[in-house]
């Protein structure tokens, strides 16, 4: 009820702003990295994988898509990343040395079960679930499982469950570097102590709030928007867009950047706001110039830039600060902006936040 909303106004807005506590939660009691983190079993299970296959709907699959990014640089594991609705209803390579990992906030989406039940069918047997629900279908089906702790999540477009995923797949992917020997105490002592700052970080994001809202307004009267990110922050692109159509009806799309010059740039004009995350990473002169490409067809550009990347705002590019390049674990911190953007843009328009139209919280039928 009312009651529990607090200062928000909408349970997302409640969500967002948990994220700090949610993904602090999540990563609570680890002071280091073991595979049994995952479960009693994991070691041999993680000893015995070849390559990872995800699968997942939604916001979770971009969770998946993001992960893929680090299990293949920080734990060197060949990733694959499925929408669990394509998986099960196509002719797959199954290789039994593959760790199947599943990733829902509901524990219950019944494609992703699906899928999962497929994958062992094809003698896949080494399961693991990212989930939200212990008590849930997926959890009981898996034979390795994390739970997150964002708690219950209401509104339907998820947030605090997406960023609480990204901490538990990264968790993951550290401890597939461990057995695969590509993690030295020292990296995991780097990579612990960022994740315990994240909380921290977090509520640096959220103090950007009243700079987004200024931007939403503007937003509001668009009918159109393209993302723009790279690496892997693309998935976070991806996710930034789809917050945007589910709750504010704005049509939206997201691309790799570099692909804009194979189609997209077409649709650029000044009527088309572009929506670019900047982080300070090794990608970031790349970017500059695919944010020139839109800017000399008259787009305007709304940038996520971190504080070091030095991106100013001038005609035609809006910039708002992010804090200094957080690293791998950047991704956890640039979804936050984009899904203010999408909640108050939502706001703006006075559609239903919490039960956009035509969509549901879990969808347990086909
Ligand atoms: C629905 C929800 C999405 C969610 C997706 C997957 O479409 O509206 O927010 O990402 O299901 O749900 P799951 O519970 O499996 O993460």
């Amino acid at each position: 009820g009312a009651a529990e909303l607090g200062p928000y106004r909408h349970y997302m807005q409640k969500e967002i702003f948990e994220q700090p506590r949610a993904v602090g939660d999540t990563i609570a009691d680890i002071e280091s990295i073991t595979p049994e983190l995952f479960g009693d079993g994991a070691y041999a299970v993680f000893k015995d994988v070849e390559q990872v296959l995800i699968l997942a709907c939604g916001t979770s699959y971009y969770a998946g898509s993001t992960a893929k990014y680090w299990l293949e640089s920080i734990a060197k594991i060949p990733t694959s990343v499925e929408i669990a609705s394509e998986y099960r209803y196509r002719d797959s390579v199954p290789n039994p040395k593959t760790l199947v990992v599943t990733i829902s906030q509901s524990g219950e989406t019944a494609d992703t079960i699906a899928a999962l039940k497929h994958a062992r069918s094809l003698g896949m047997a080494h399961t693991l679930t990212i989930c939200n629900v212990a008590t849930s279908a997926m959890v009981r089906e898996c034979k390795l499982a994390y739970i997150t702790r964002a708690g219950v999540e209401i509104g339907v477009a998820s947030t605090k469950a997406f960023t609480t995923q990204l901490a538990a797949l990264f968790l993951l992917t550290l401890a597939l570097a461990q057995v695969r020997g590509h993690l030295t105490e020292e990296q995991e002592a780097t990579h612990i102590k960022a994740l315990r700052h994240l909380p921290v970080a977090l509520q640096a994001v959220l103090a950007l709030e009243p700079q987004v809202i200024a931007w939403a307004e503007e937003f509001a009267r668009k009918e159109n928007a393209l993302f723009l990110g790279r690496g892997l922050h693309y998935p976070i692109a991806l996710e930034g867009a789809l917050k945007l159509k589910e709750i504010s009806y704005i049509h939206a799309e997201a691309y790799p950047a570099g692909e804009l010059k194979h189609g997209p740039l077409a649709l650029v004009t000044a009527a088309m706001p572009v929506v670019t995350v900047a982080p300070n990473d090794a990608l970031l002169e790349k970017l500059k110039s695919n944010m020139q490409e839109v800017r000399a067809r008259g787009g305007e550009l709304f940038v996520f830039a971190d504080a070091d990347t030095r991106i100013e705002s001038e005609p035609g590019i809006h910039v708002i600060r992010m804090p200094e390049h957080y690293g791998p674990l950047s991704p956890i911190l640039h979804v936050v902006p984009l899904q203010l953007l999408a909640y108050h843009t939502a706001c703006a328009r006075g559609t239903d936040v919490d039960k956009p139209r035509n969509l549901a919280k879990s969808v347990t039928v086909e």
